[in-house]
Parts: structure tokens; sequence; C-alpha cells
């Protein structure tokens, strides 16, 4: 299953090498994913091609202006092959969103169709988000000066879920946040650097006991940087156990 990803921007520059290397470039190379810039400019009709305006009721910065939205969203959904059950996500990147965390990406990257604005200056026209059904995303509670930064976090941390863009199978499920804790400590090779040495359990070659030593750091570091993480997991997990009964 392949992804579209549809952005639209006043910044389409901003994408092109960022979304054409690594793991996101190599989905594009091969055709999981597809990455279309919009620029929003293009959906302008003054001279100044201008896409924002000052705020009703007086205040600081500008915000955007509803026309160029609405036609560059329209012309974006009219151009893009509609699914059998016509299935659009249509996303907003802003701060006052909700908060994006790997559930949300895993429940993304089971879209085919993603639309993706980005905003900029003190936000948009409330009537864009209400006329046009999007939701809004925030990638963390801090203000970047856009929303293009964000879209291609989202961009990144949806495509290396999708099947068969990351080398090893396996390699998405195994890291951090995944099963509600963080990652274990890893190691390579050499065994010792600069005093500095390998555990030995991961010198054992004794599966059973480096997985549990895995299991244990991992919700060691867990507890000591993220204790959040373990109070949702409990929750979770006791929430599942009533469910069952
Ligand atoms: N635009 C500016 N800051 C943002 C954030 N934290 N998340 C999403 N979009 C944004």
């Amino acid at each position: 299953m392949a992804v579209r990803f549809d952005i639209i921007t006043i910044f389409p520059g901003m994408f092109s090498s960022a979304m054409g290397e690594s793991i996101v470039g190599r989905a594009v190379k091969s055709g999981l994913a597809e990455i279309n810039c919009v620029d929003l400019r293009d959906f302008t009709e003054d001279r100044y091609r201008s896409i924002d305006d000052r705020p009703y009721g007086g205040g600081p910065g500008m915000v955007f202006k509803p026309e160029p939205v609405f036609d560059a969203v329209e012309s974006v959904l009219s151009e893009v092959e509609p699914l059998a059950d016509g299935r659009v996500r249509k996303i907003i990147l802003t701060p006052q969103g909700r908060r994006l965390d790997q559930p949300l990406m895993r429940e993304l990257a089971q879209e085919e169709r993603i639309v993706m604005l980005c905003g900029h200056y003190e936000g948009f026209d409330e009537r864009i988000i209400e006329g046009l059904d999007f939701e809004e995303v925030s990638i963390g509670d801090y203000v970047l000066s856009g929303g293009e930064l964000p879209a291609m976090v989202l961009v990144d941390g949806i495509v290396r879920l999708l099947p068969g863009a990351l080398g090893h199978p396996e390699s998405s499920s195994r890291e951090s946040f995944e099963n509600g804790v963080l990652d274990y400590p890893q190691y390579t090779r050499p065994p010792e650097y600069r005093g500095l040495k390998v555990p030995d359990v991961l010198l054992s070659g004794n599966h059973a006991e480096i997985e549990q030593w895995r299991r244990q750091q991992s919700l060691e570091r867990t507890r000591e940087r993220r204790g959040d993480l373990l109070e949702n997991k409990e929750l979770q997990e006791t929430g599942q156990e009533h469910d069952k009964t």
C-alpha cells in the first residue's frame, strides 16, 4: 500500500532536500510514498500574491485568509484520484492541535491519502478549520515559526512505519514508545573502547538472558526518565484487563 501526501505550504522549497534523503527519499524512489508540495501562493489572485491579512478585532501579526486555502485544498482534492471509500485524512499543523505521539503515527500510517496544511504567523482564519473539516495536530508544546518542519516530522514518522520502508521488518516495532517504554541501550564492536566496556551479557550469546536484560534496561530507563509513560502503560493494561472481564 502506498501513501500520497499533498502538502500545502508557502515554502515548498523547504521540502525538496529534506524529503529526498534517507528512508523517506528511498520510499519515494521506490513508489511507496508520493509527496506533492503545493504552493499556496499559486492560489492568490492579487498582484502581491497575498495569503494573509490583519486579524479582525486587532492585535499583532497576520492571519491566513480563507480564499486561497479553500481553493488550494479543493484543487488538491479534485486532482487526487479518489479511493474507493473516499477517505482522505486532512491535517493542519498548529501548536493548538492534538499532540502527536507514536499511537497517532501508527494510526496515520494506515492512511493512503493525507493532505497537510502548514500554518504561519498568528494562524488561520477559523473558517478554514471549520469549513474544510481539518484536524489540528501539534508536534509538541513549543512554537515553531511554521508548520513545514512539523509536516516533515509527520511524513518521516509515517513513512518509516510503512511495510517495506525499513531494512528490517522488526525495526520499528522494537524501538522506543512502541511498547509504551523507551528503547534499551545498544552497543557494537569493539567490546572495549577507551576503557568503556560492553555489558558481558551481550557478549554471552545467551538469547534468553539478553532479552531479559534488555527488557529490564528499558523499564529502568523509562522509570528514570519518563515515569509518565509507565503510568499510561499501567492504566492501559489494567483497562484492558477490565475490558476482558
Ligand atoms: N506550528 C508552529 N509550531 C507548531 C507545533 N509545535 N506543532 C505543529 N505546528 C506548529
